[in-house]
């Protein structure tokens, strides 16, 4: 739609910033926090980008108070943060760890004395590895009571001050990386059966800690954050559009017609019941899933670029896996699934070093999508840039981040005015930190962290951006000055 004029952003706009427990706390085995799956997996040699670990992360553990204090300085609205199952129940389930309970306690407390609306994500993928020792974790319907345990415990503990819960974090891409791909604990491949199972056993985690939130602090808000890639087509030739229609079914509908409307969308069912990969449904999880979704308050979306969808035909490529993990440009491989669609890169956008397309004008694109199919509001709740940052005479310079921020805002300024209810903005991300696989190289921040790949580098001093104060500037004006 075209506006003569904007009408700008909400009074109460969420400006907010993101992280993870793995990707910055470190301190992976104090106070009674037993190993995560992650612990373990970044061990397998050959996992993570030159060995990378998040044992030490970016130390926030130790430096929590710092961080808040410079994200107060920066008026940030929102902190969105996971907790680590794993200082919560240290085996799972079992015994509660209070030390855990409390590192939470203090830095929701001190988000608060700042003013500062803690975010809270139960689920960044850091599942215990006594779960996965005594049942095989999210492969064994089990997981989904012993979730719900842990999610309860963490509501009850917080839900007087914390107002705004993701419950999962990128079930789908965990579950891919998980169990199709093998760069992501368990590190299973290709098995399509257990994928469409751990992801109905996901699902209903979702949805009874859903029911269960709403059930303690009906005034919570409270939905899961998709990682959401729109396709578009190729070309104008119908079987481009078809492919595109399929690629959206399958990588895309799958995951947010579940949370919103509680349902699987018909045409992929079809897909799978025809590969006899349909995940066993149990009487009454539909129902189950109803239920949640007329609860769900957003959807939340992890936005970072637009896929180019190509019709492949049956004796065409077949590959899922196209990562570049080393940051070196342009190799990155196509990915395709036989008989439906492959996706190449787009020809008129440019890409990050990591071949990561940048499309601002997708984000408005992406939320125009879910405003028209499910009419929820929106919590942006990661969009960023990972790049090279260079540290010259103790400053970062980055405006290539600055330009990639500016331009999505501006792009979901439009889409604001288009009708979308978004409620929160949230970059991804506040400090630097352990890109999962691509270790500490590929910087988010805006606020630079003195370390390397190597454990041993490093001061681990926090160095404010020139994007931290131009983020300032934007909170300040609500938007209006870019
Ligand atoms: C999404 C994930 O939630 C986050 O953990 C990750 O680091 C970013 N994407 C960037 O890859």
């Amino acid at each position: 739609m075209y506006f003569k004029e904007l009408k700008g952003f909400p009074k109460d706009f969420l400006w907010g910033s993101a992280s993870a427990a793995y990707q910055v706390e470190g301190a992976w085995n104090e106070d009674g926090k037993a190993p995560s799956v992650w612990d373990y997996f970044v061990r397998i040699p050959g996992k993570t980008f030159k060995a990378t670990t998040g044992d030490k992360a970016v130390d926030h553990y130790h430096h929590y108070q710092e961080d808040v204090r410079l994200m107060a300085e920066m008026g940030l609205k929102t902190y969105r943060f996971s907790i680590a199952w794993t200082r919560i129940y240290p085996q799972g389930n079992g015994e509660v760890n209070e030390a855990g309970l409390v590192f939470y306690d203090h830095l929701i407390d001190e988000c608060l004395s700042y003013g500062i609306v803690p975010m809270v994500t139960v689920y960044h993928w850091d599942l215990p590895q006594a779960l996965e020792d005594q049942y095989h974790g999210w492969e064994n319907r089990r997981i989904v009571d012993d979730f719900v345990n842990y999610a309860v415990t963490l509501f009850k503990r917080y839900g007087d001050r914390v107002k705004h819960w993701i419950i999962l974090n990128e079930q789908n891409v965990f579950t891919a990386h998980g169990w199709m791909l093998a760069s992501h604990p368990p590190g299973k491949s290709n098995d399509m059966k257990m994928f469409y199972q751990v992801n109905h056993h996901a699902f209903l985690a979702h949805a009874k800690a859903v029911l269960a939130l709403k059930e303690l602090y009906p005034d919570a808000k409270v939905g899961s954050s998709f990682a959401y890639t729109p396709g578009y087509a190729y070309s104008d030739k119908p079987e481009d559009a078809m492919a595109a229609l399929d690629y959206n079914d399958l990588q895309c509908f799958y995951w947010m017609d579940v949370y919103a409307y509680g349902r699987y969308p018909k045409a992929s069912m079809a897909y799978l019941e025809s590969l006899k990969l349909t995940p066993d449904i149990k009487a009454g999880d539909l129902d189950i899933f109803k239920q949640a979704a007329s609860k769900v308050d957003f959807m939340g979306i992890n936005y970072y670029q637009t896929a180019d969808v190509e019709y492949n035909p049956i004796d065409g490529i077949h590959n899922m896996n196209g990562e570049n993990n080393t940051g070196e440009k342009g190799t990155k491989p196509i990915t395709g699934v036989a008989g439906l669609y492959k996706n190449p890169q787009n020809k008129n956008l440019p890409a990050t070093d990591w071949d990561w397309t940048i499309d601002p004008m997708g984000l408005r694109y992406a939320c125009r999508i879910i405003t028209s199919r499910y009419d929820l509001p929106i919590i942006i709740s990661e969009n960023g840039l990972g790049a090279f940052d260079k540290l010259e005479n103790g400053q970062i310079h980055d405006p290539y981040r600055i330009s990639y921020l500016k331009s999505h805002i501006e792009e979901l300024k439009k889409a604001v005015d288009d009708g979308c209810e978004v409620l929160a903005y949230c970059t991804w991300s506040y400090t630097d930190l352990l890109s999962w696989l691509n270790g500490y190289q590929k910087r988010y921040g805006f606020v630079y962290i003195d370390r390397e790949e190597d454990e041993n580098s490093g001061t681990l001093k926090r160095i404010p951006k020139d994007s931290y104060y131009w983020y300032k500037q934007v909170i300040e004006t609500n938007g209006e000055e870019l």
